[in-house]
């Protein structure tokens, strides 16, 4: 026990660690709890919304997982912003950087008290990569689960997820729906606990735990309140034991593989273009050098099999009903697009996992069909690059029909202002909303323009109006959205000196984003552009806004 226990011993073992033991016995901790070893419970939880309510309940259910397997379980809970509250505010600037500070909160808890392995339990769109990020940071045995998907709302018998209340806030200010009906929506989107219900940020990140080989297989499909996650939560909590004996660890498991099996399984199902920035913060923290050409080159090979929304009609809580991630993965692997010798949590390989995995004998091509027949023949999402996005941009190909859009330049510099166009009709068919400085510095924080393109969507400007930002979209964005441009505005990208009524052009299938300006007229102008003057001077959004890199290299924080 005493290699398992090496990092709780430095705490706790030895009579001069006497005042420390003390500590824990004050909680009612014995000498036989002592000798096992400690394993934290980071569980992403506060009242701040439903998709994290429940994660505390999950929480103790991980602690009688981890006694019955023989260790000793301490909870404790890290901070969580709700995207979908914070969307559309300055509140919103909270949310990426509350990735970064649950990442440090559990390094700090784990490495100050010495504990000898974690699970990690996460919910809302930053909490899930954010306690991946520290997984990978700690490198000592741990295990993700993810907290589960609200069910489908009901709008007049019709399922419906928050996507639909915020498409409907465009829809009622242009008329096309009544009071009542947005009272309805916004009474019954969410019906209890859990997630947000599309492939959106969220369940996309759940997804990918699965396909890094992070989280048990099967665990991310089943809804917040179905008892299979009081199940998953304990077999998860038995798993960490397991780790923490036979000496598994996240950069074990995080291999470069593994990380194009995650980003495989986003090709595939069409989800949200912040597991790209996720992704890749990930990777930085298991010091694997993964870029947005491995992006890009996956999406070409990846054809898209998944139909859930926003792109498509079907919610995290149809797909577990036909198998979950599994069935997605099997069908990679079956065509030969997933490495499946990767190692998992299991301690077993993705294939080996696959193969024992009991899928349920239903139909399952509403939702998910067959490589060879799929929805598109190229992956979800595509990585742009052009003289307006030198080192990339990120568009999400599955949620437009449109393939190329060309039109003139309706510049913004922040998202309230370009919210306020398009609420007041003063967008025009064929424009290119531009939202700048709202990038990971310039923001900072990168806000999520779900409010923007909903409201385009829903005054049925859908697919005639672009936009492009250096901000992130919400995962339920649709339309011809183009984000994470980069550089970023703050910095002196291109998008900072771009005016009303430059030509910019979107290229889909050929993966480029331009301006019609030539190299000397881009030159010109960002000689005379000036940086604006930081937003914030003291405070969090001030020390992230010093240290944020770009969202090229996942936003992460750089120390320098
Ligand atoms: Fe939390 Fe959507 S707001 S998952």
């Amino acid at each position: 026990m005493s290699s398992v226990k090496s990092r709780s011993n430095s705490v706790y073992g030895g009579y001069e660690k006497a005042p420390n033991r003390a500590f824990l016995k004050a909680m009612g901790l014995t000498d036989n709890d002592i000798s096992k070893p400690l394993v934290g419970i980071a569980a992403a939880w506060n009242e701040a919304g439903p998709c994290n309510i429940h994660v505390l309940g999950l929480a103790s259910v991980a602690k009688e997982g981890v006694r019955e397997a023989g260790g000793t379980p301490r909870i404790f809970t890290t901070p969580v912003v709700i995207d979908g509250i914070a969307m559309g505010s300055e509140g919103m600037k909270y949310s990426l950087v509350s990735r970064e500070l649950i990442a440090n909160v559990v390094e700090s808890t784990v490495n100050a008290h010495g504990y000898d392995a974690f699970v990690a339990l996460g919910g809302c769109d930053k909490t899930g990569p954010g306690l991946m990020m520290a997984m990978a940071r700690l490198n000592i045995p741990s295990i993700y689960m993810y907290g589960g998907t609200t069910l489908p709302g009901n709008y007049k018998g019709k399922p419906i997820a928050i996507g639909d209340v915020y498409e409907a806030v465009g829809a009622y200010s242009a008329k096309k729906i009544t009071s009542d009906d947005l009272r309805l929506m916004e009474d019954f989107a969410i019906p209890g606990p859990g997630t947000c219900g599309g492939l959106y940020t969220a369940n996309t990140m759940g997804m990918i735990s699965e396909a890094l080989g992070l989280a048990l297989p099967g665990s991310a499909s089943p809804p917040a309140v179905d008892a299979e996650r009081v199940r998953y939560t304990r077999e998860t909590s038995k798993a960490v034991m397991n780790l923490l004996e036979i000496g598994l660890k996240p950069r074990d498991i995080l291999t470069f593989e593994a990380f194009e099996n995650a980003i495989t399984a986003l090709m595939a199902s069409g989800g949200s273009t912040n597991a790209v920035l996720h992704i890749l913060a990930i990777a930085y923290e298991a010091g694997v050098n993964l870029t947005l050409d491995d992006f890009d080159r996956i999406s070409k090979k990846v054809p898209e099999i998944v139909n859930m929304k926003p792109g498509g009609e079907f919610v995290m809580a149809d797909l577990h009903k036909v198998g979950g991630v599994p069935l997605l993965l099997k069908k990679l692997l079956d065509a030969g697009l997933l490495h499946g010798d990767s190692i998992t949590v299991t301690g077993k390989t993705m294939e080996k996992n696959l193969k024992e995995f009991k899928l349920p004998n239903v139909d399952s091509s509403h939702i998910i069909r067959d490589i060879n027949a799929p929805f598109n023949s190229y992956g979800g999402i595509r990585i742009l690059k052009g003289n307006l996005a030198t080192e990339g941009a990120v568009i999400k190909a599955s949620a437009t029909k449109v393939r190329y859009h060309k039109g003139p330049a309706r510049v913004f510099n922040s998202e309230q202002e370009a919210f306020s166009a398009v609420l007041d009709g003063k967008i025009k068919e064929k424009e290119v909303v531009v939202i700048r400085y709202e990038g990971p510095k310039g923001g900072p924080g990168m806000r999520e323009m779900l409010a923007v393109t909903s409201a385009i969507v829903g005054q049925g400007l859908g697919e005639s109006v672009a936009l492009i930002t250096d901000g992130r979209f919400s995962g339920a964005t649709r339309g011809i959205m183009v984000g994470h441009v980069a550089p970023e505005a703050a910095v002196g990208g291109t998008i900072g000196i771009l005016q009303d009524g430059d030509i910019i052009t979107i290229d889909i299938d050929n993966g480029k984003l331009n301006v019609e300006l030539t190299e000397k007229e881009i030159k010109d102008r960002l000689e005379n552009w000036k940086p604006l003057e930081p937003k914030y001077k003291s405070g969090l959004l001030a020390q992230y806004a010093k240290l944020v890199s770009s969202s090229s290299k996942g936003a992460v924080l750089i120390p320098y």
